[in-house]
């Protein structure tokens, strides 16, 4: 069975994909900063605890991903799967985001991606084969107000993967995208708000009020086991696809922005947003 690496896999998406795929025999490397929620994980599925294996790492700390990646390697040769999940939201008008904000969004979602998957990429191109999964959104490809540098740091992900999918197939290692709409995860709480939150609040009250009332008309978040099957699906492919969205509003949004003019879209958003 394949060895399968998830980072984020403390919670939500990366703790369900985790029990999901260690209960169908995968051994699965899970990896997050909080050591207690890691164990928690193995706890929530007693019966497969030998299949999930945890290790501590900083996404954002380049010697943590160093550490943990040459720990993982010593210990395991080598791994199949590499999921990129590990992530958070930072929310706010750009005009009163600080750049040292910006920078830690980018650091986690993007330049930790980036350094992790160096690490591993060398064993797989030497093995010829593995498989790179990186946990984009909806929010990748269309905005939605209030949250720039996240989608921001979510394009950056699409945009390398993209990339990456080219330059490492010679090596016959594929790079799968997975963006999914809103699910129920800790995501939310765990949103970090820029500290001149009251100020931009002062400014922008109208906008990100009816903006949040919107939001809340969205819908009930779905099932985050979703996409730990998606994760699977790709894992089990002969020839993933690039681009798997999950969920029903990652679906019509898309839909919707592919068939209906940049213009148009932005105005219908803005329109109904802010
Ligand atoms: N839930 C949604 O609606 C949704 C929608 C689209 C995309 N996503 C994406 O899905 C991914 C997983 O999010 P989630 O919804 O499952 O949220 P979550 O429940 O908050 O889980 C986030 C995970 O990321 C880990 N993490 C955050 N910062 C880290 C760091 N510096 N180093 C190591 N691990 C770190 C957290 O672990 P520790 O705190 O223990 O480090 C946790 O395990 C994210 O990339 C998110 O952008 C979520």
């Amino acid at each position: 069975m394949k060895t399968v690496l998830i980072t984020g896999a403390s919670s939500g998406i990366g703790r369900h994909s985790a029990i999901h795929l260690a209960e169908r025999g995968y051994k699965v490397i899970i990896v997050a900063r909080n050591m207690n929620r890691l164990e928690e994980t193995i706890r929530n599925a007693p019966s497969i605890a030998s299949n999930m294996h945890p290790y501590k790492v900083d996404v954002s700390d380049s010697e943590s991903l160093t550490n943990t990646a040459n720990l993982i390697l010593k210990e395991w040769g080598h791994i199949d799967v590499l999921v990129n999940n590990a992530g958070y939201g930072l929310k706010g008008p750009l005009e009163f985001l600080e750049m040292w904000e910006i920078q830690k969004q980018f650091q986690t979602n993007v330049f930790g991606l980036m350094e992790f998957t160096k690490l591993f990429i060398p064993q797989m191109r030497r093995r010829g084969t593995g498989t790179i999964i990186n946990i984009s959104s909806v929010l990748g490809r269309m905005p939605l107000p209030f949250n720039g540098a996240y989608s921001a740091s979510k394009f950056a992900l699409e945009g390398l993967s993209e990339n990456l999918r080219l330059e490492l197939a010679p090596f016959g290692i594929s790079v799968s995208i997975i963006a999914p709409g809103y699910f129920d995860t800790q995501f939310v709480a765990n949103q970090t708000e820029g500290i001149r939150s009251q100020e931009a609040e002062s400014a922008y009250k109208p906008y990100q009020d009816k903006y949040l009332n919107r939001k809340n008309t969205f819908g009930r978040p779905a099932k985050a086991d979703k996409v730990a099957e998606t994760i699977r699906k790709v894992i089990e492919s002969k020839s993933p696809k690039l681009r798997y969205l999950v969920g029903v509003d990652a679906h019509y949004a898309m839909f919707l922005k592919t068939i209906i003019p940049d213009r148009l879209f932005n105005y219908i958003l803005g329109k109904i947003l802010i």
